[in-house]
C-alpha cells in the first residue's frame, strides 16, 4: 500500500512542474509560521462593523452561439478580511471569495482559466455533471502563466454550484487560501418560482481562518483549533443591511473542516428550500441549519416579522470547544427599511423523480489516523489516494447504494461524489430529515454513524473522484476514484 509521502511524489512526478517543490509544500507541512509576537486577530477583532461584501456576478465576455463564455484569472491579492487590514490571498480575477457565474440548464458555459499564480491549479465545478476532462483533475494541472478551458454543458436541473481549486494535495491550502466561487446554475421549475430574487438573492460564503492581528493567513495542514476567525464572504464577523423582507440566503460551508450548526439569536424559524443539488421537494421550517464542509443549505430568512431598527445575530452553535466570542457569531443583519414584498415561498417546490431499483451495495469507510500529527493518513476502505488505482468499477446506468460508516472516534467526515446527486436514503437506520431529504452531493459522516445514499451513474463515463472534503483531510489521502464504463 503506498504512503502519503509515495502518493505525494507520484503527483509531483505527474505533475511534472517545478511549481511543486519541496520548498513550497515545506511550510505548509511541517511548521506554523507564525511570529510569537502577533495575536490571532479573533481575540481583537471588533465585531459587525464593517458590510458584507457580496460577490460580483461576472458578465460574459461572448454568448454567441448560445453559449456563454468567461474569462477568469487565479492570481494573489489583498483582501480586507479585518477591518482596515489587508491580507495576501489567492483570488479567482481578484475577488476574496470569487465571483458568481449565473448559468441555465440547457445552456453551455466555456471558462477560460489562466493561472497567473507561481503554483499548479486545477478548477473543478463542485456538484456539476461534466466530463472527466472538464472536472479539474488533480493530477493534471494548469501551470503557472498557462490556460485552459473549461466546458460545462449544464445538462442537469438548477443547484447552487461551486467551483474551487482541486489540484493534487495543494487543493486544500489553496481553497482556504481564497480559490473558491459560486455557480448558480437555475432551470424554468426554479425561475418560475416567485421567489426572493435579484438583489435579495444571496450568495453567502461561510468559513473559518486563522489570521493574526497583522493580517495574515495562517495555514498549517490540520491545524482546526486556530482557525477561530468566522468570515462571511471573505470578511471577518461583517453586518448585512436588509430590507423588513425576504431574503433567500445561499449558504456554502467553505471552511477545509469546520462543521456549522446555524441558528438566529432569536431562535425563530428559518425556512430551508435548498441544498446541495437544489430545491427541496418543500419548504422545511427549521431553527438550525447544520453544514459540514462543502455542503450548501438555501434558506429563506423573513425579516418582516421585525421592527425596523432590529439587529440580529446569525450564531455558531457547534464550537468544537473553541471559544465562544469569536466561533459562536457569524454575521449580523441589520432591519434598516421597510419594504414591499411581492416574493412567496410556494408549498411545493420541486418533484424529484423516483429512485430506481438498485443494483449494487457497496460499503465506504472512511478514517483518518488519530495521532493528531501533520503526517497522519487519511484513508477509504483502508488505502490511501493513488491517482494510478481505479478503486470502484462502476456499470454506466447502475444505480447504487453505498453504506459509508465513520469508525474514527473523534474526527468527523464527510463524502462527496463527484459527476452526480444523490439521494440519503438512511442516516442511523432512519428515514433522512427534511433538510437531507433532496438532491445532495456531500454528506456528513460523525464518528460512528452510518449513511446509505443512493447514486445513479447515468450522465457520463471515465474517471471521478469521491473524498472526503474536509479539505485536509482528502490532501492527506482521504480520496479514491470510480470508473463508470
Ligand atoms: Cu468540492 Cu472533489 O470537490
Ligand atoms: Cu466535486
Ligand atoms: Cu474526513
Amino acid at each position: 500500500m503506498p504512503t502519503r509521502r509515495t502518493v505525494l511524489k507520484t503527483g509531483l512526478a505527474a505533475a511534472g512542474s517545478s511549481a511543486f517543490t519541496a520548498a513550497a509544500l515545506t511550510p505548509t507541512l511541517l511548521r506554523r509560521s507564525e511570529p510569537a509576537t502577533t495575536t490571532a486577530a479573533a481575540t481583537t477583532t471588533a465585531k459587525f462593523t464593517t458590510p458584507m461584501p457580496i460577490p460580483p456576478v461576472l458578465t460574459p465576455y461572448s454568448t454567441s452561439g448560445g453559449i456563454d463564455r468567461y474569462r477568469i484569472t487565479t492570481q494573489p491579492a489583498q483582501a480586507e478580511i479585518l477591518p482596515g487590514i489587508m491580507s495576501d490571498v489567492l483570488t479567482y480575477g481578484g475577488h476574496f471569495p470569487g465571483p458568481v457565474i449565473r448559468a441555465r440548464s440547457g445552456r453551455p458555459v466555456k471558462v477560460l482559466h489562466t493561472n497567473n499564480t507561481d503554483m499548479g491549479t486545477s478548477v473543478h465545478l463542485h456538484g456539476a455533471s461534466v466530463t472527466p476532462a472538464n472536472d479539474g483533475s488533480p493530477m493534471d494541472p494548469i501551470e503557472p502563466g498557462q490556460s485552459r478551458l473549461y466546458t460545462y454543458p449544464n445538462n442537469q436541473p438548477h443547484a447552487s454550484l461551486w467551483f474551487h481549486d482541486h489540484v493534487h494535495h495543494m487543493e486544500s491550502e489553496h481553497v482556504y487560501r481564497g480559490l473558491s466561487g459560486t455557480y448558480l446554475l437555475t432551470d424554468d421549475i426554479e425561475a418560475a418560482l416567485p421567489l426572493p430574487a435579484g438583489q435579495y438573492d444571496i450568495p453567502i460564503s461561510l468559513r473559518d481562518a486563522d489570521i493574526d492581528d497583522t493580517g495574515r493567513l495562517n495555514y498549517t495542514m490540520l491545524d482546526f483549533p486556530h482557525r477561530t476567525t468566522l468570515l462571511a464572504n471573505g470578511r471577518a464577523y461583517p453586518y448585512l443591511q436588509v430590507a423588513a423582507r425576504k431574503y433567500r440566503l445561499r449558504l456554502l460551508n467553505n471552511s477545509n473542516l469546520r462543521f456549522f450548526k446555524l441558528r438566529l439569536a432569536d431562535g425563530s424559524d428559518m425556512i430551508q428550500i435548498g441544498s446541495d443539488g437544489g430545491l427541496l421537494p418543500a419548504p422545511h421550517p427549521t431553527d438550525t441549519i447544520a453544514l459540514s464542509p462543502a455542503e450548501r443549505a438555501d434558506i429563506v430568512i423573513d425579516f418582516a416579522r421585525y421592527p425596523v431598527g432590529t439587529q440580529l445575530v446569525l450564531e455558531n452553535t457547534l464550537l468544537n470547544g473553541g471559544p465562544a466570542d469569536s466561533l459562536g457569531q457569524v454575521l449580523r443583519f441589520d432591519i434598516v427599511r421597510q419594504e414591499t414584498d411581492p416574493s412567496t415561498i410556494p408549498a411545493t417546490l420541486r418533484t424529484l423523480p423516483p429512485l430506481p431499483q438498485p443494483t449494487v451495495q457497496r460499503t465506504v469507510v472512511l478514517s483518518l489516523e488519530e495521532t493528531g500529527l501533520p503526517d497522519a493518513k487519511g484513508t477509504i476502505n483502508g488505502k490511501v489516494y493513488d491517482p494510478d488505482r481505479i478503486d470502484t468499477k462502476i456499470r454506466y446506468g447502475a444505480s447504487e447504494v453505498w453504506t459509508v460508516t465513520n469508525p474514527n472516534r473523534f474526527s468527523p467526515h464527510n463524502l462527496h461524489l463527484h459527476l452526480i446527486q444523490f439521494r440519503i436514503l438512511e442516516r442511523n437506520g432512519q428515514p433522512p430529515t427534511p433538510a437531507e431529504s433532496g438532491l445532495k452531493d456531500t454528506v456528513a459522516v460523525q464518528p460512528g454513524e452510518t449513511v446509505k445514499l443512493q447514486a445513479t451513474f447515468d450522465t457520463y463515463k471515465g474517471t471521478y473522484l469521491y473524498h472526503c472534503h474536509l479539505l485536509d483531510h482528502s490532501a492527506m489521502g482521504m480520496m479514491a476514484q470510480y470508473k463508470v464504463s
